[in-house]
């Protein structure tokens, strides 16, 4: 996720430019640029936030009317000089910024350079600039119209041509894209905060749109080259909520970015026809995934309950026996880690100090790390032998969701990916799987589609002292991440346990009235689900129950049923999540607690 802005007209550009890439920092913060047009293309880059930028821009004068910027969140190459963006073409001639992700930039890029285009960057973005170099025949329009026939992927992305000072072309597939509509004067931006300042009168572009972008006006055309008669929408947000889209809060808004950031995650990583995972970052042979005999999974918080879904899958499919410890435990409790054992490290920030410290341990052990982290060149990023990106973008919440989901995701490829080679599963079993992983963000989208029922819960269940969270199985462990999303966030005492241990103890602390979430997905082993349901039940809890569309069984033995769309059994964990994230928000929200930083707690954990 990058944040991309553009003005056309008759002031000053340089300053709009910097003014809008301010609001959209929060898509990404780990460099920034911007490039006009004045006799010429002039372009200005910085690594690090956009401060450092205006920094280098202090002093300098520019008196340009047309330009773009954008605020890179690194997902091809490391924050850098060089990968910031706009990136240029071999003379300069044209100029482009992007937030999304070419797919196929690698044969592109080959094919390029095999006709004399040099490269500077590690991006994906470059081959835009020089794509547009080598269609380019005095129409920057069709220029653009030819490059995305030729892309695969998500963009957003705009371009300048020296040649053509009065237009900036746009154009849009997968990544959010607004026209700002001025007078005498235009705008275009990622997200609408960068434009509130000028205007609240927009274009939303759709998928496939292109848009002609000049000072006196703005043309847009479509797929096939047709020209739209958009409708403008008129903005009616507060500046303020429109940083969080209109969303009340940012848990809120990322909540309900994960069907996107699901398909981003997924991208590129499946083949064509579902038989197989494609994780070409991986570098581990065949022989090696064969000769692994044993997987270590440590981090802490979300990222460590995400470890415990990666052993049960990772078990279940690949049938490799895997350990999963707490970073900081297992950093100190000197693990036996044997010849053909593979350690995986799983951390959104990449920065967190025990998990850090739990991969030098793996690497002075002699072990290969694999690294599951959101953020290109952090710490861990680094240090780890191998990298699984998730493509979740910045988290903005200390309550981490849609990292979460992401980090799930990656471990269901990598799982897939180990059983494909290892040869644990029927090809049959697996594109299954593949094939309802595709669904998965569907599935999200239609829990969202209807909250009010469990708003109306959290409502109910809002003035609770303790909660606690029951399951089996894969369950168990998603149970633990609802537990801990309500605690931190409401300050509700919850705790999570494996439904069948209730009796040897907990039982003792289920009282009259007090909320149980019971999350009952799994086929196999309702029947038991619904035995220990009934033992707490008997004992005066208050059942909330989570299920598989169809198993009306269930609202037998629970007061309310939470329904999540039908899926393969072992992908449950993403969908089961998703109202448990949002029952801890609405139960915060009741409660009055500042969801979004919630107290004595840090989104990044970088001491001990
Ligand atoms: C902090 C955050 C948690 C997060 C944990 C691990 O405690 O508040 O949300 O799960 O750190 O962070 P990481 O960046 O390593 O995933």
């Amino acid at each position: 996720m990058c944040g991309i802005v553009g003005y056309i007209g008759h002031r000053e550009a340089v300053p709009i430019l910097i003014e809008g890439l301010k609001k959209l920092e929060y898509r990404g913060y780990d460099s920034a640029g911007i490039a006009v047009l004045k006799d010429g293309i002039r372009i200005e880059k910085q690594v690090g936030k956009l401060e450092f930028l205006e920094q280098e821009l202090d002093g300098k004068i520019f008196t340009a009317r047309v330009g773009i910027g954008h605020t890179r969140w690194a997902t091809h190459g490391k924050p850098s000089k060089n990968n910031a963006h706009p990136h240029a073409d071999c003379k300069g001639r044209f100029v482009v910024v992007h937030n999304g992700i070419i797919e196929n930039y690698i044969p592109l890029k080959e094919w390029l350079q095999e006709q004399g285009h040099k490269f500077i960057s590690e991006t994906d973005t470059e081959v835009l600039p020089h794509l547009l170099e080598h269609f380019y025949q005095g129409d920057l329009v069709t220029a653009v119209q030819q490059v995305i026939a030729k892309v695969r992927g998500s963009y957003a992305m705009a371009a300048l041509a020296a040649e053509e000072p009065d237009k900036i072309v746009v154009a849009r597939n997968d990544s959010p894209l607004i026209v700002g509509l001025g007078e005498n004067e235009n705008y275009l931006a990622s997200d609408i905060p960068a434009l509130l300042k000028h205007t609240r009168q927009t274009l939303i572009l759709e998928d496939g749109e292109i848009a002609v972008i000049s000072a006196r006006g703005v043309k847009v055309f479509g797929r096939e080259g047709q020209e739209i008669n958009k409708k403008v929408f008129e903005v009616k947000w507060k500046a303020e909520q429109a940083e969080k889209h209109g969303y009340e809060h940012f848990m809120l808004k990322e909540i309900f970015e994960q069907p996107k950031v699901l398909r981003d995650t997924l991208r590129g990583r499946i083949s064509d026809d579902n038989a197989a995972v494609v994780l070409d970052e991986i570098s581990l042979t065949p022989e090696e995934i064969k000769n692994t005999n044993k997987i270590f999974i440590t981090a802490c918080g979300t990222a460590y309950h995400a470890g415990l879904v990666g052993k049960y899958v990772i078990e279940k499919l690949a049938r490799l026996p895997v350990e999963v410890d707490i970073a900081s435990e297992f950093r100190y409790r000197e693990p036996i880690i044997e010849p053909g054992s593979l350690v995986i490290v799983v951390s959104q920030s990449g920065e967190t100090a025990d998990t850090l410290a739990a991969l030098r341990e793996a690497h002075r052990q002699g072990a290969k790390v694999i690294a599951i982290t959101n953020v290109v060149d952090s710490s861990i990023a680094r240090e780890a032998d191998e990298v699984i990106y998730t493509w979740a973008g910045p988290e903005i919440a200390v309550a981490s969701t849609k990292a979460y989901t992401t980090q799930l995701t990656a471990m269901y490829l990598l799982a897939l990916h180990f059983a494909g080679i290892r040869g644990t599963q029927e090809p049959e079993e697996i594109k299954r799987i593949i094939t309802d992983m595709r669904n998965i963000s569907r599935g999200v989208e239609s829990i969202l589609a209807s909250t009010e029922h469990i708003e109306a819960f959290a409502g109910h269940y809002a003035s609770c002292e303790d909660a606690f969270f029951i399951g089996r199985g894969l369950d168990y462990t998603v149970a633990m991440e609802g537990s801990l999303k309500l605690k931190e966030i409401s300050y509700i005492h919850a705790e999570a346990y494996a439904a069948g241990e209730l009796k040897h103890g907990t039982l003792a602390l289920i009282v009259e009235n007090v909320p149980v979430v019971a999350l009952a997905t799994q086929p196999a082993l309702l029947e038991k689900m619904i035995s220990n349901i009934k033992e707490v039940h008997a004992r005066g809890a208050s059942i909330i129950a989570l299920a598989l569309e169809g198993m009306t069984e269930i609202e037998e033995v629970a007061e309310r049923v939470i329904y999540v769309p039908k899926i393969h059994p072992i992908l449950t964990s993403v969908l089961t999540v998703v109202p448990l994230q949002l029952l801890a928000y609405y139960m915060a929200v009741a409660r009055g607690c500042d969801v979004d930083k919630p107290r004595n707690l840090a989104k990044a954990v970088t001491v001990e």
